[in-house]
């Protein structure tokens, strides 16, 4: 079994996952900011993990705080701005610290601040448990809908199925959003073959998503990220299912840059398109996906490939890690409370309300 990431006798415990397949290293940290640049460097990555990885970074923050009750307020709003400032996108990071910052603030006064640190302990710990859940519940959800929508297809033979960058274990703890439906799927006889998308520039799909599927002996096949559409064409894609990073009240969803062409590419062709993600993901006070804040990263990540020069250093580019995806390119919207369909404004402020 992965184990993306844990956190025992105040230690957080990562699988770095930048050099993965080809090097695997658990990294053991007391020390929040190192958890914040793991965060930042992407050693840990994927939103529900980075949600989780900041709740714990808050609680490897608040350990170390050594002055009184009364100088705890400052130190953890600058605490909490630090790690809210890791990585932009992804909503599940602010939501684990809002949680983190709700306990803080129903129980400051009262609590002592050992009882406050347990209590904001167990939260993290939830926020964990919580996403491990959320994937059996989205995977369960996602099979659902598949055997629904493409009940024609699967009288007669098998599905295969098309996914963007990761979102396994390694992004969710558990057995994954996309990838966790995708799973099930296979086990329950659904799936003929997985297609990842190597998803540049640091190649998630390529390194992550084919490191799971081989680990679990699941079919696949690895594609360049431009590849999608022509294998459309060509019949060899039957739906595409891929994670979120930050979904709108409209349903324009924040993955990781490409997803939009995926989705373009399908619903010309006329094949269903899923975003499958925890209800952590969803960011109902913004309308559109116009407000998400979409990450922009260093251009050398562009220009190198694993520390090697294959671009002129001089060489302008812009490295956006997400796109937006437009609700209406989406076939359906897989929570771990129940699958979303059609009207997203209504669905989704439905689901929130629930
Ligand atoms: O930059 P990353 O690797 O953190 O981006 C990850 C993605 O875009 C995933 O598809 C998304 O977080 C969903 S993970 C269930």
């Amino acid at each position: 079994m992965i184990d993306a990431i844990s956190f025992n006798n105040n230690t957080l415990r990562y699988l770095d996952q930048r050099y993965l397949p080809l090097t695997e290293e658990y990294v053991s940290t007391k020390s929040h900011q190192e958890a914040i640049e793991a965060i930042k460097t992407l050693a840990v990555r994927g939103a529900p993990l980075i949600g989780v990885a900041a709740a714990y970074t808050i609680i490897l923050g608040i350990n170390s705080f050594k002055g009184s009750k009364e100088e705890f307020p400052p130190f953890f709003a600058a605490l909490v701005a630090d790690v809210e400032a890791s990585r932009p996108t992804a909503v599940n990071l602010f939501f684990a610290a809002a949680r983190l910052k709700k306990v803080y603030a129903e129980n400051f006064k009262d609590d002592t601040i050992e009882a406050l640190f347990a209590k904001m302990n167990a939260a993290a710990r939830k926020i964990h448990a919580d996403e491990i859940a959320n994937c059996d519940a989205m995977s369960r959800h996602g099979v659902e809908q598949i055997k629904i929508d493409l009940a024609h297809i699967l009288k007669t033979r098998k599905l295969n199925v098309l996914t963007h960058c990761n979102t396994g274990t390694l992004a969710c703890c558990g057995t994954g959003s996309a990838l966790g439906v995708i799973r099930l799927a296979w086990q329950e006889g659904l799936i003929e073959r997985v297609i990842t998308s190597e998803s540049r520039p640091l190649l998630q799909g390529l390194r992550l998503t084919a490191w799971e599927l081989e680990h679990d002996g699941i079919p696949f096949v690895s594609i360049s990220d431009s590849s999608s559409a022509f294998l459309m064409q060509r019949g060899m894609i039957d739906f595409g299912i891929v994670g979120a990073d930050r979904i709108a009240a409209n349903g324009d969803t924040a993955n990781k840059i490409g997803t939009c062409a995926h989705a373009i590419s399908a619903w010309h062709h006329n094949l269903p398109f899923y975003i499958a993600a925890p209800v952590s993901t969803i960011d109902i006070t913004i309308p559109d996906g116009t407000h998400i804040t979409i990450e922009e990263r260093n251009a050398d990540e562009l220009r190198t490939i694993f520390g090697t020069q294959v671009a002129s250093p001089t060489t302008p580019v812009l490295n956006y890690a997400f796109d937006v995806t437009p609700g209406k390119l989406l076939r359906g919207i897989i929570t771990d409370k129940k699958a979303v369909v059609g009207d997203y404004v209504k669905g989704l402020a439905a689901l929130m309300e629930e």
